[in-house]
């Protein structure tokens, strides 16, 4: 065999070798391997160049071309086994997640309005429409507005009704109820009529239960006018009622005590869990108590600048959350100021 046959059978058989190991090169790793042994600087194909100078001065060419052409195939057979490894791993890829277009998005979680903001916008809402206008008066109030103007003397029995929260300033206290807020309301109105809603936080220092908290809302009414009487607000709170809880729902006053109003009643619910038989929730009475009321006592429209002899008026405080645990069932009043999202999600 001649010399240049040799070199050629020795080239066929380092490309079949190479091209052979090739086939059984399944991943990444092997087929960088694979590029070290076959192409890399001391792999076969290489040595035939280093060794060029030992042939013959005019086979040189020919035998570097061939050289050439192994090394060119290697290369091409390289790249078509690292993009085939490429396309079935893209191909296991996709066959393993399945994306069902189906499904519905995932909901972003968005925020919402606190529930006694909901429930108070929905008061003010049915009181607006009967013509109630929305008055803004301070969670911190003078005693002088919160207790004396209201027909409550210093170390009159009937400050035991609220327990107050005091700040260190002498005379200036968290407004037990938004009742202060009805001096504040006469004084820049009168002597016109008026017919005002005061929604807002109240104050009281308070043992905690399921009824009781040491923070809650009010809304506060009052309308005053000539001629107004019982019968008008007996009107306005059932037609309230009937607003907010529905058409069948029965209203009751029972009779009670405020140093602002006389008479004064209670505003009682028919309980919406027993129908009015008697339950746990109403313990056992049928009724559930949502605020108190009354007509605005003589001392306080003078107070407020209204002369009583011309003058009559209404008024009523409800208990927001009270209003939202009936419609909603809930039992417990401290959820509403507890800050748990399980509750507050809810609504
Ligand atoms: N302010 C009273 C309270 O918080 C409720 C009330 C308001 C009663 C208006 C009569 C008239 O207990």
């Amino acid at each position: 065999m001649s010399e240049e046959a040799a070199i050629r059978a020795e080239m066929e058989q380092t490309q079949q070798q190479a091209l052979t190991a090739l086939q059984t090169v399944q991943n990444e790793a092997e087929l960088l391997a694979w590029r070290n042994a076959h192409l890399g600087r001391t792999a076969p194909v290489m040595l035939f160049f280093s060794r060029l100078p030992q042939f013959p001065k005019e086979l040189r060419p020919q035998i570097g071309q061939a050289a050439n052409q192994v090394k060119l195939t290697l290369e091409a057979a390289y790249e078509a086994r690292r993009q085939e490894l490429q396309a079935s791993s893209l191909q296991q890829r996709l066959s393993s997640e399945r994306v069902d277009v189906t499904l519905p998005g995932r909901r972003l979680p968005l925020g919402h309005l606190h529930p006694s903001t909901q429930i108070l916008a929905e008061i003010c809402a049915i009181f607006g429409e009967m013509g109630f206008q929305v008055y803004r008066s301070p969670e911190v109030e003078s005693d002088e507005n919160n207790f004396e103007l209201l027909n409550i003397p210093a170390h009159h029995p009937a400050r035991d009704m609220w327990d107050t929260f005091h700040t260190t300033r002498p005379g200036v206290v968290l407004r037990t109820h938004t009742s202060p807020g009805q001096i504040r309301a006469m004084r820049q109105m009168a002597p016109n009529p008026l017919r005002v809603i005061l929604p807002g936080m109240t104050y009281r220092y308070e043992q905690t239960n399921a009824s009781h908290e040491s923070q809650f809302n009010q809304v506060e009414l009052l309308a005053i006018g000539q001629n107004i009487t019982f019968g008008d607000l007996q009107g306005t709170l059932t037609d309230f009622a009937r607003r907010m809880f529905g058409a069948e729902v029965h209203v009751r006053l029972r009779p009670s005590y405020f140093p602002f109003t006389e008479p004064s009643a209670e505003i009682d619910i028919e309980c919406f869990l027993c129908g009015g038989k008697g339950c746990t929730v109403c313990k056992g009475g049928g009724w559930l108590e949502i605020g108190g009321c009354g007509m605005v006592h003589p001392v306080v429209l003078r107070n407020g600048g209204y002369d009583p002899a011309r003058f009559t008026g209404f008024a009523a405080g409800l208990g927001p959350e009270r209003i939202a645990m009936l419609k909603y069932r809930i039992s417990d009043i401290r959820y509403f100021f507890g800050g748990d999202l399980r509750f507050l999600e809810q609504f």
